[in-house]
């Protein structure tokens, strides 16, 4: 199967950068951002196109990202928190080794910190997390071949859980 080798993907403050980059050091391969890549094609910031363009916009060009991102990048993938809640981003991600980094309420709130740059964190943060996480970690779940834990843990422990979950190249459904 071509495609990347992990799909990486949870609420803000699972850690998918942090543990995609380190997850793709170890495997010797490239880490793709979803939201970075948005950012390249877009010419702005995530939090630009909310605020100018509006989520709607935002999560079409996630859609089109995603889709190219699913087909053309070979490393480690990781996706905006949102990103999964389209039903064609879901539908692609059947054939491909989804991991959810499962993260709780206070450890998100900790590693979102003021939630600067996340547009869907403005107002009261541990509510917005809270309703984030009751919303999605069914859907996350649902897609996920692998589940990770990572509250309380390092992204190295988190890391080394996540290589021994995935299957080696060639051995992917
Ligand atoms: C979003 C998560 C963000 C980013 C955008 C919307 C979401 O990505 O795509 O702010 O809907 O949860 P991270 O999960 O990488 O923070």
């Amino acid at each position: 199967m071509t495609g990347p080798r992990a799909v990486l993907i949870g609420t803000m403050g699972a850690g998918k950068t942090t543990v995609g980059r380190r997850l793709a050091e170890r495997l010797g391969v490239d880490f793709l951002d979803s939201d970075e890549l948005i950012e390249e094609r877009a010419g702005k910031s995530v939090q630009d196109i909310f605020v100018e363009d509006g989520e709607a916009t935002f999560r079409a060009l996630e859609r089109d990202t995603v889709a190219w991102a699913l087909e053309n990048h070979e490393g480690v993938l990781s996706l905006g928190g949102g990103a999964v809640l389209d039903p064609a981003t879901q539908a692609l991600l059947a054939s491909h080794q989804v991991v959810f980094l499962r993260v709780g309420l206070a450890d998100a709130v900790k590693r979102v910190g003021l939630g600067v740059g996340r547009p869907l964190l403005l107002g009261n943060i541990r509510s917005r997390v809270k309703q984030l996480l009751d919303e999605r970690t069914p859907v996350y779940q649902g897609l996920a071949r692998v589940t990770v834990d990572t509250d309380a843990r390092t992204p190295a422990d988190v890391v080394a859980d996540v290589l021994a979950a995935i299957a080696p190249r060639g051995e992917q459904l």
